[in-house]
């Protein structure tokens, strides 16, 4: 762990970012999502302190430690900056039971403003943390719920829950399937290199910031639409009634709201049946499908992402689509191994001739949910 840890750790974790395979915007809406894991992760080293105190420094933000009492925690003058999101979760935990006094030490390699989610991985991370030196027997979706409270009521994003419940829940080898409104949750197959495939992420470099006011925006137009048309969310609409729907709205912003989250709800259903029946590859006309949506109706792309995601498909990808939030961050990329190469080359050429620096682009793995790291082999007691 770096910086060397001023304490020495009783123990650490690690949870992952997160791309979403497909069901965006669906998750505040009560809809479906079908995330993974990533193999890149946030670490948090952690010990007790006796005085009560939660005290914080990030390898990624030098200079900026911060300590606060725990029972002093209060959203109504909450911490700025990444020191936000460890001391809402410590805050969230305390609804929960008794929270201990804290050093936290986080180093993480998740990078922020991709749209993979790099908040999600640094709450969970912290909060699994904090629950075992507090001794507060929590269970992952306990953990996920809490981790997205702090998001929502301390550093005051209204995001869903799938980012945290994916950090917590994700399998190896496998996407979630996760009704955001009962919970239910089941682990569906993805090994790309089973299909001969690869899943490439591009981060394009434009942050993207959910804190801007633009994502609580498509929140709230959807929950207007939603009230509107008499129902509890937007995933209450099926299929055939979109129809009426649109012409009952009568509203271009929130028809478009409402026909984003239809039509995904209904092709997270269809990837969901596709991976189940190791089809994996006949996934790409949903992904494009899915950034059409995002782009044209819901309007959360970006310029950037568009280049990306269309660059991708003319150079032979099977399908192509931006995650996460939006209005900047990450495109994912489903392709034949055999193109993989071709893909880079042209996406950066593409970028190249517009004066943007080359993306990074990096083949992501399904791999596991946060997880209690050794000890002894990361940071040996000096
Ligand atoms: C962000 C939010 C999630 C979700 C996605 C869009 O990542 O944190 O809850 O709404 O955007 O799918």
């Amino acid at each position: 762990m770096r910086p060397a840890a001023r304490f020495a750790p009783e123990t650490i974790w690690s949870a992952p970012g997160r791309v979403n395979l497909i069901g965006e915007h669906t998750d505040y809406n009560d809809g479906f999502v079908l995330p993974f894991a990533l193999d890149l992760r946030v670490r948090v080293a952690a010990a007790r302190r006796a005085d009560g105190r939660v005290v914080a420094s990030s390898a990624q933000a030098p200079g900026e430690d911060g300590e606060a009492l725990v029972a002093a925690l209060d959203p109504a003058a909450a911490a700025r900056g990444w020191l936000a999101y460890p001391f809402g979760v410590v805050w969230a935990l305390r609804a929960l039971g008794p929270v201990c006094g804290v050093d936290l030490v986080v180093d993480g390699v998740v990078p922020a403003g991709s749209g993979l989610s790099s908040s999600a991985a640094l709450e969970c991370a912290v909060a699994c943390a904090v629950a075992e030196l507090s001794r507060l027997a929590l269970s992952p979706v306990e953990i996920a719920l809490a981790c997205r409270r702090a998001e929502n009521d301390y550093v005051g994003v209204p995001s869903g829950a799938m980012d945290q419940l994916a950090a917590m829940c994700c399998t190896a080898g496998h996407a979630l399937f996760l009704d955001t409104r009962t919970l239910a949750m089941e682990q569906v197959p993805l090994d790309p290199a089973a299909a001969g495939c690869v899943l490439l992420v591009i981060d394009t470099g434009h942050p993207h910031s959910l804190t801007s006011s633009s994502y609580a925006d498509r929140r709230r137009s959807c929950e207007e639409a939603a009230k509107r048309l008499g129902v509890r969310a937007l995933r209450d609409v099926t299929e055939p009634e979109l129809g009426a729907a649109l012409a009952a709205l009568g509203d271009e912003v929130l028809a478009g709201c409402a026909r984003h989250v239809v039509t995904e709800n209904a092709r997270v259903l269809e990837a969901v049946h596709l991976l189940s029946a190791g089809r994996l590859r006949e996934l790409g006309p949903l992904l494009h499908a899915s950034h059409a949506s995002l782009r044209d109706d819901l309007e959360v792309s970006a310029p950037l992402l568009d280049l990306a995601a269309e660059t991708a498909e003319d150079a032979g990808c099977l399908g192509a689509r931006m995650v996460g939030g939006g209005f900047g961050g990450s495109v994912l990329v489903l392709a034949d191994a055999a193109a993989e190469a071709v893909i880079r080359e042209a996406v950066t050429a593409a970028f190249a001739r517009r004066g943007f620096e080359a993306p990074a682009v990096v083949e992501v793995v399904p791999s596991d949910a946060a997880r209690r790291e050794d000890v002894a082999e990361l940071a040996p007691r000096g």
